[in-house]
């Protein structure tokens, strides 16, 4: 038996409940570990409170990435002993395999050595944000010298990710964020330049900064009419990529990415996990990237398991800078 956290029903951060549950040795191909820090994301507060792509089926486990011990590993798994110190690269399913505990198995091909240098905190803090911003930057849109991106939610992990990721290529990472309150916070993570998109002209002031060209990425975890602001803030024949629906309202297709050439695309980061070519590049670079020191994961606070849903109110609370950790 092990200390899980499940919900029995969807809701607030109350709903989560840390219990004993029997946790099976790990099947063919599968990695159990002992968990001592898991990261926090976004899409699991949607998730348990069933607003998210998936619907959780009852009772749910929840959690996507995690930092541990080796304890067993199933059948046919080469590379992996009890002891080895690893961290998870986010599986599919947010239900299906469950971060949020003492105990976690899950699938080898989704399990990495990481550098010592990491503490478990910091490897509970990386894969999630850094696989998601390399996949959209990198893999997909090429990003490199010279190149503006504009960074909207850039305090959330994902967006610091993908500041850290524009200056490891040379790129200009904008980061954009509702009000002034984490400007200097942000220009410390690395923007190069920051808008409060609530206090100034989004468009402008990209359009300034680029000498009126305008961002030849533009990586949006918002949407909602938020997009036709992005849509003039891109250069002609940019991307920008729809990641996340923070924003509560329909998202349009803007006209002015009609006649200036722009794509909207959808994104996910399954993308890249579940295609073994780019994920091994993901891991090459986001290992050479930690190593070097030009990646590392921002951590704005810690809570201990117990305090499951203090961690989720505190997601919510839009306050951090950074990614949320939970140490077990
Ligand atoms: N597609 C994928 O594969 C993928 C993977 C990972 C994450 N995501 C998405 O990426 C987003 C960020 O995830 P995360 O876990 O890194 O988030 P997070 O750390 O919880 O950060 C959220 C930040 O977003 C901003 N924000 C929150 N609600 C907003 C709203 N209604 N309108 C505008 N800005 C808002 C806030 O920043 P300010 O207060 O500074 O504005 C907040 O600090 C989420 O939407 C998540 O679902 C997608």
């Amino acid at each position: 038996m092990s200390r899980i956290v499940r919900f029995h029903e969807v809701g607030g951060p109350d709903v989560l409940r840390l219990e004993e549950v029997e946790t099976p040795p790990p099947g063919p191909g599968e990695v159990r570990l002992a968990v001592k820090a898991l990261g926090l994301n976004r899409a699991e507060a949607a998730f348990r409170s069933g607003r998210y792509l998936e619907q959780p089926v009852l009772p749910s486990r929840l959690g996507y990435e995690a930092a541990g011990i080796v304890q067993d590993v199933g059948e046919g798994v080469s590379g992996f002993a009890p002891g080895d110190v690893v961290s998870v690269v986010p599986p599919v399913g947010l239900g299906k395999y469950g971060m949020y505990g003492e105990v976690a198995t899950v699938p080898a091909q989704f399990v990495v050595k990481h550098p010592p240098s990491l503490s478990f905190v910091d490897a509970a803090a990386t894969w999630m944000q850094y696989v998601t911003a390399y996949g959209a930057l990198i893999e997909i849109a090429a990003v490199t010298k010279g190149d503006a991106v504009l960074i909207t939610a850039a305090s959330s992990s994902v967006g610091l990710a993908a500041i850290q990721i524009a200056n490891l290529v040379g790129a200009i990472p904008i980061a954009a964020t509702r009000t002034s309150a984490k400007r200097d916070a942000l220009l410390a993570a690395g923007a190069a330049h920051v808008v409060a998109t609530a206090e100034e002209d989004l468009a402008a002031r990209v359009r300034a900064i680029t000498g009126g060209t305008g961002a030849r990425v533009v990586f949006d975890p918002i949407g909602g009419p938020g997009v036709e602001v992005l849509a003039h803030a891109t250069a002609r024949e940019g991307i920008i990529f729809q990641y996340g629906a923070l924003s509560p309202d329909p998202t349009p297709f803007p006209r002015v990415a009609l006649g200036n050439a722009i794509a909207m695309r959808g994104y996910i980061y399954s993308e890249i996990t579940t295609d073994p070519r780019r994920l091994e590049a993901a891991k090459r670079f986001i290992v050479d990237g930690l190593a070097s020191g030009a990646l590392h994961p921002i951590v704005a606070k810690t809570f201990p398991l117990e305090a499951i849903a203090d961690a989720h109110r505190y997601l919510e609370s839009n306050q951090q800078v950074g990614k949320i950790v939970v140490t077990v």
